[in-house]
Order: structure tokens, then C-alpha cells, then sequence
């Protein structure tokens, strides 16, 4: 594996659980880009959303990308990296990239298990409100996730099938 391997999909996802389970199966680094940026701000995601304002995070969250050019492994984004600014194009140059698919039935009902207030972008919602939300956001940001390199339906996947996806 020369380029690292960027997980790409909405909120919910399983970048974080699935990224950490395929570095182990590799045996490479796993990097976690909301984590990092966190430890770069000294503070939480939603108190650095309602400090500064949704488009200082994009920016930074941009920087933090450029930041893991060349590195080795894999490594997660969040969900909302690959649609802003040209972050898709520039994910496809440095890497490969792979998207992690669920209907919006199933990341509402991860997201539901979840504490929404941890992910300002969910803005509170819950129950159906939730559910409307993540139907409309995702057919705004598929158009972005559906350009990479790999695309796999992540219910019907195992470790096995994306091992031998990414090797
Ligand atoms: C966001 C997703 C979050 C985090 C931020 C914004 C989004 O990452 O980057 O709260 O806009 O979808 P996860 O996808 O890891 O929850």
C-alpha cells in the first residue's frame, strides 16, 4: 500500500470503527482527521462549531486534510470533508478512496443510537425530524461520496472483503 487509503461517508458511517479494524487487519498507522483536529483546537467539535461558525471548521478541516498528504495508512474523514471547497478532487489525487454506502434508514437508525449534540451538523434533531434531515443531506453530498475510487455497502461487507479491497 503506497497511498493512504481515506474513508469517506456521511455521519454514522463507521469510518472511525471500520478504519481502526482495517489499519489493525494491515498492519499500518490509522488516522482519525476529526480527531486530530481536535487536539489542534484544544476543544471539541461543537464547541469550536458554535465559537467560530460552521465555515472557520470547513477551513480547518480543509487544513487538517492537507496536512495528512504522504502519510501512511489509513484514515478517516469526516462526513462532510469530501464536499466542500475541492476536497474531492484532491482526496482522489492523494489516495484511494473509499466510500462507506448506507441507505439513509440504516445511518438513522446508528444515528439515533448516538448522542446527536456530539455532531452539530445533526443540529439536535431526532426521530423523524432526523430521519428527513439525512434523506435531504445525503442526496446532497452522495453526488461527492459516489466519485470514489471504491464503493462498498458497508452491511453486506466484512473485514475480509475490504482487506482485499484496499491491499
Ligand atoms: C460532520 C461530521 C463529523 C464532524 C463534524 C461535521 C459533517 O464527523 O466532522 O461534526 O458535516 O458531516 P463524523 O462523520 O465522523 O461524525
Amino acid at each position: 500500500m503506497n497511498k493512504p487509503v481515506y474513508l469517506i461517508g456521511f455521519m454514522g458511517s463507521g469510518k472511525t470503527t471500520w478504519g481502526k479494524k482495517l489499519a489493525k487487519a494491515l498492519d499500518v498507522p490509522f488516522i482519525d482527521l476529526d480527531h486530530e483536529l481536535v487536539e489542534k483546537i484544544g476543544m471539541s467539535i461543537p464547541e469550536y462549531f458554535s465559537l467560530h461558525g460552521e465555515a472557520k471548521f470547513r477551513l480547518l478541516e480543509q487544513e487538517t486534510l492537507h496536512a495528512s498528504q504522504n502519510r501512511e495508512g489509513i484514515i478517516s474523514t469526516g462526513g462532510g470533508t469530501p464536499c466542500y471547497f475541492d476536497n474531492m478532487d484532491w482526496l482522489l489525487d492523494n489516495g484511494t478512496v473509499l466510500y462507506l454506502k448506507h441507505s439513509p434508514k440504516s445511518l438513522w437508525s446508528r444515528l439515533s443510537k448516538s448522542d446527536v449534540h456530539k455532531r452539530p451538523a445533526l443540529k439536535g434533531l431526532q426521530g423523524e425530524d432526523l430521519l428527513h434531515f439525512i434523506e435531504e443531506k445525503l442526496e446532497e453530498r452522495e453526488p461527492f461520496y459516489n466519485r470514489a475510487h471504491i464503493q462498498v455497502d458497508q452491511i453486506n461487507t466484512s473485514l475480509e472483503d475490504l482487506v482485499a479491497l484496499v491491499k
